[in-house]
């Protein structure tokens, strides 16, 4: 078996452990890895890390942790901490012109629920869609494993006929998502393009690192040359400039497209871009369930597990 395969193993496995988890929580070295990618644990946090973004001209993206719920009421207390989350930040300002919007897992909205399960997440998103047309903001939709795809493009289908503005994210390892961006790249389309975080199979998914970046640039090119609005999720320094001038190249002002990164990585980055005049949106997670975050997005492929440990170590 090969190394990156153990690890993914092994990492899956104390995922699971009710005792490692209790161990690495309470570790100090952890709560300062955890503090660096995760704004806190209450509504309070997060709002204070969206203040502090907003100082130096970066915009937001909220993410309340948690993903596949099993559990109604836990589908719908995650649906009121959105609303209690988007509330906080329209009081506070926050969400003039979108500058703080929200992201939404439908697994943490109750996709999962069994044969109603997506239409229970609809609903959910729908709620939070309406409060965030009040609060004169957005909401995007997170992008799951590829089973959930199809589900969750046709929340986005929905959602969108009422509020064109919900934008949802686009993974470039899948096969599909060339053709999904065709597809999204109309006027008013909000897509994020990351290169995606789960472990997928070769039926479905690029495997190779080279594979998911050729991809992900035939796919930016798509998102530049049509009429939607491209949010480039991703820290590679290539993909960046290769962002850059796909923009120049199709005419694009600054406020027609926007780069996006994960709270705590290239900081420094971050800043440059928004000094530079860009659009530079910030994901930002909060609530108590990190420990799945964090770990299950090391587990998920190799290259994520050197995402922290380079931002570790780069501390
Ligand atoms: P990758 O991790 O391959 O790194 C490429 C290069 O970037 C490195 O070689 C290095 O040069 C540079 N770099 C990276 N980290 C660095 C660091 N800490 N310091 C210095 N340089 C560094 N996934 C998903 O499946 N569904 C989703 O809904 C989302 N949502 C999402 C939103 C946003 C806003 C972002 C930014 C990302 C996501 N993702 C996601 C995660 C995404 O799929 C992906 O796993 C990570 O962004 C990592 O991929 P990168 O494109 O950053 O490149």
């Amino acid at each position: 078996m090969d190394p990156s395969t153990v690890l993914r193993a092994g990492l899956l496995g104390i995922s699971k452990s009710d005792k490692v988890k209790n161990l690495i929580e309470n570790a100090p070295v952890s709560r300062g890895v955890v503090n660096r990618f995760v704004a806190g644990a209450r509504t309070a946090d997060a709002v204070s890390a969206v203040v502090g973004l907003q100082e130096d001209g970066r915009l937001a993206t909220v993410d309340f942790l948690g993903e596949d719920t099993l559990d109604r009421r836990q589908a719908s207390a995650t649906r009121d901490a959105y609303l209690d989350l988007l509330s906080a930040l329209s009081d506070r300002g926050l969400t003039a012109n979108g500058a703080a919007e929200v992201s939404l897992k439908l697994s943490a909205l109750g996709l999962a629920l069994g044969a109603d399960g997506e239409k229970l997440a609809l609903e959910h998103a729908r709620q939070v869609c309406e409060l965030a047309a009040t609060c004169g903001t957005t909401v995007t939709l997170d992008m799951e494993d590829y089973t959930t795809t199809d589900a969750t493009l046709s929340v986005l289908r929905d959602l969108r006929a009422d509020f064109p503005w919900v934008g949802a994210v686009l993974q470039a390892y899948l096969h599909r998502t060339e053709s999904d961006c065709r597809d999204l790249a109309t006027a008013d389309s909000r897509v994020r393009l990351c290169k995606g975080a789960y472990k997928q199979p070769e039926s479905v998914a690029y495997q190779s690192a080279h594979d998911v970046d050729l991809s992900y640039v035939r796919c930016l090119k798509v998102l530049m040359e049509g009429e939607g609005y491209p949010m480039v999720a991703s820290h590679d320094p290539r993909l960046i400039a290769i962002a850059s001038s796909l923009a120049g190249k199709n005419h694009r002002e600054p406020d027609s497209f926007e780069y996006q990164m994960l709270y705590g990585i290239r900081p420094d980055e971050q800043r440059r871009l928004a000094k530079a005049g860009h659009q530079m949106r910030i994901y930002v997670p909060y609530g108590d369930q990190w420990y799945g975050y964090l770990v299950r997005r090391m587990a998920e492929r190799p290259a994520n597990t050197m995402f922290f440990l380079r931002a570790v170590a780069t501390k």
